[in-house]
């Protein structure tokens, strides 16, 4: 009776997912699965379902700290449903042999669309024109009414030339943009591509209309776009963020915004996510706000999850796993 008390592997889902996520895994584990699709589980059912799992499949807001790695008993596979695992305490999974995996590339495409969305939209403002339609507002037609700046020939300043960072910069030859950028590295290929040129932080501040910031979250990247980055900007520039709140200082881009040192933000992830209606950023007519939706096209977000549901059935097979954090 050979597999008579063979153990299936159990992961549990963070999150309620389609079924045909959940069948490729119920091939070879036992699925456990939060049921609901926009709350996440509370810390105790995280704890209790870690204490047990062989592979977790979790998203950009579970908190996989610390305390709740140190619970694990037979944990080998951290999988999280996005490319930026800055939720993921990395080095409290590697002292316990845990592998953590994301999904790199496969959303790159449709966040940079959406970072040049909320480019688009705060240059042009979107959201005040739609606001007056919908308030009744709208009278004749005006000569200067809601005037927004161009982006055509405007200067494109990318802070954090990685995936994202290159495909936001081949958007805006589209337009004819200037496209400058800081990196840690030079990137000449992508220069040449492109046609971009590389930029001291500085300068990239002090020039540019438009600043994407395309980097990862990190210690080091924690508050670089603070008070002092505000204040080099130029009075018409757009600041549009798709990567993580807590890269830029809220309260310092709350007073630049205020006080007119810039011209407006494109904004898809804050500091503290959800971002509440009464938080002073939303009372600010020239800041465009989303959901943390950079990579929400029903292709993209189908493709990471079964990228997701496939790195857990590598790493509980003792396989490579695709794309697994380098320490
Ligand atoms: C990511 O992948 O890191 C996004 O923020 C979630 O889509």
């Amino acid at each position: 009776r050979e597999g008579w008390n063979v153990r299936k592997p159990y992961v549990f889902l963070t999150r309620k997912m389609p079924d045909g996520i959940v069948s490729m895994l119920e091939k070879e584990c036992v699925v456990s699965m939060w049921e609901k699709e926009e709350t996440p589980p509370p810390v105790s059912r995280l704890e209790e379902e870690i204490q047990k799992a062989d592979a977790v499949f979790c998203n950009v807001s579970d908190n996989i700290n610390k305390s709740l790695i140190e619970k694990a008993e037979h944990l080998k596979v951290i999988a999280t449903m996005a490319v930026g695992y800055n939720n993921i305490d990395i080095k409290a999974a590697e002292k316990k042999n845990i592998r953590v995996a994301h999904t790199p590339g496969v959303l790159s495409e449709t966040t940079a669309d959406l970072t040049f969305t909320l480019l688009m939209a705060t240059a042009r403002r979107v959201p005040e024109g739609m606001d007056v339609i919908k308030n009744n507002e709208w009278g004749a037609w005006a000569p200067f009414f809601l005037t927004g700046q161009d982006i055509h020939h405007a200067r494109l300043g990318i802070i954090g030339m990685g995936r994202i960072g290159e495909l936001v910069a081949k958007r805006g030859t589209g337009f004819d943009m200037d496209i400058v950028y800081h990196n840690r590295s030079r990137k000449p290929e992508m220069e040449k591509a492109i046609g971009a040129r590389f930029m001291e932080m500085d300068e990239l501040l002090e020039t540019s209309d438009y600043i994407c910031v395309q980097t990862p979250y990190t210690e080091e990247t924690h508050h670089l776009i603070n008070k002092q980055a505000f204040q080099k900007m130029k009075r018409n520039a757009i600041f549009v963020n798709t990567s993580r709140g807590p890269i830029v200082d809220e309260d310092a881009l709350y007073e630049a915004l205020n006080n007119g040192e810039i011209q407006g933000a494109g904004l898809d992830v804050f500091e503290n996510e959800p971002i509440r209606a009464d938080h002073p950023l939303l009372s600010l007519p020239n800041v465009t706000a989303l959901p943390h939706i950079g990579s929400a096209s029903k292709n993209t977000r189908w493709k990471m999850a079964e990228m997701t549901a496939n790195h857990i059935l590598q790493g509980i097979r003792g396989e490579e796993i695709d794309h697994e954090v380098k320490r």
